[in-house]
């Protein structure tokens, strides 16, 4: 087997350009950015790698083939042709996972039995036996077709690497793990500068602002799939896990900091924060944004205020609005970031238009991301 792979780190429609800039940043060139994903060139060692430093991707995936079918035919035979047994063990496990988009193979469910009937077959003939117990490593095999192109990957991640392993629990509507992280690295927002988020609910965007100005990989305190997978030794993911250890930086204490105007939110996030390894470098308390004061004439916010659904919900939700628009109407030299369903936020918000509006999805609802520029 050649250690030369090809990885694709997938991403949230709308985070695929962070996702890059985040592989560029790690030194990897010849990116190539598609809907969903950033593919690369890689060697086997890139993999406990990028699960535990990508901080705004989903998952890591591993590319075994990609090709054109038509039919279940196709389908099979160019799954059959691949070389399953390099990844697969005897007694791995290989659940498939399928999707079709505008393609004649239309049916995921008949994709997802069609792939498995042809890996079975392949390893049959490989390790000469009928009978696969399944108990071993996990090779999740996702197929998708796009457009008659079919692409076979395993999933070398397990669990989305949203799931991080300081989040305890939660407040109602929290922001996945990676997308807040994503919105951080969407702002003007650079380690040793000031960050507030006013509405922190359990901490999220502050926590990922915490780790990433100690350089301290996001994985660092949970496993992956590819952990069990032999071909990768044991020695690769434990170097990748000493070498992020030894990377971390001192905290920054006294310039991230996060309010809520419900004490359990507050007490969430701290406890949140301390899992994360973080709690020296965020200050919380419980404070209502109307009575947000700012002395300070440069510094950024980032928050993701309340939906809401019930009208006295609406009234509570304007009034945040307005305390903002007070707040930092004249404090030019704040950036200010919002996410928010909400497409009148830009109508409080007086101090300008946003600079940028960033569509995406939290969940299935449709989101905003107003972003004011910090100006001279
Ligand atoms: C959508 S949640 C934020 C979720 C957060 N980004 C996370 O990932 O956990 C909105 C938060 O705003 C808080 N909130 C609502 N009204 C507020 C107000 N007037 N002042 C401060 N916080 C408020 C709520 O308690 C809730 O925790």
């Amino acid at each position: 087997m050649t250690d030369t792979i090809t990885l694709i780190a997938t991403a949230k429609f709308g985070l695929e350009n962070v996702v890059r800039e985040e592989l560029a940043g790690l030194g990897y060139g010849r990116l190539r950015v598609f809907d969903g994903g950033v593919e690369l060139d890689a060697a086997l060692a890139d993999i406990p790698r990028l699960n535990l430093w990508l901080r705004s991707a989903d998952r890591v995936l591993l590319k075994v083939a990609e090709f054109e079918a038509r039919t279940f035919d196709e389908l099979f035979e160019q799954t059959k042709a691949l070389p399953w047994e390099e990844w697969i063990g005897v007694d791995g496990r290989f659940p498939i996972i399928a999707k079709s988009v505008q393609s004649l193979l239309r049916s995921a469910r008949s994709c997802q039995s069609i792939v498995k009937k042809a890996v079975v077959e392949r390893l049959k003939a490989h390790y000469h036996t009928d009978w696969f117990p399944e108990t071993g490593a996990e090779y999740v095999i996702q197929v998708s077709v796009r457009y008659d192109v079919v692409t076979l990957t395993l999933d070398t991640s397990g669990a989305g690497l949203h799931k991080r392993g300081y989040r305890a629990a939660a407040v109602e509507a929290p922001l996945k793990e990676t997308f807040a992280a994503g919105l951080v690295l969407l702002s003007q927002w650079q380690p040793g500068e000031l960050l507030i988020d006013p509405m922190c609910g359990s901490g999220t965007i502050l926590i990922e602002a915490a780790l990433l100005a100690r350089n301290i990989a996001p994985g660092l305190q949970r496993d992956f799939a590819a952990e069990d997978w032999p071909i990768i030794p044991k020695t690769v993911w434990r170097e990748a896990r000493e070498t992020a250890r030894a990377a971390q930086l001192p905290p920054t204490e006294g310039l991230i900091a996060g309010y809520d105007v419900m004490e359990t939110a507050v007490l969430l996030s701290q406890a949140n924060a301390q899992k994360a390894g973080v709690a020296d470098d965020i200050t919380f308390a419980q404070k209502d944004v109307r009575d947000l004061w700012i002395d300070r004439q440069n510094g950024v916010l980032i928050s993701n205020p309340p939906y809401g659904v019930r009208m006295d919900e609406f009234q509570a939700i304007n009034q945040v609005y307005i305390s903002l628009n007070k707040t930092f109407r004249k404090k030019w030299g704040w950036s200010v970031n919002i996410l928010t369903a909400d497409e009148k936020f830009p109508d409080y918000f007086k101090r300008s238009r946003p600079d940028r509006a960033r569509r995406f999805y939290n969940g299935r609802i449709p989101v905003h991301y107003y972003q004011y520029d910090a100006k001279p």
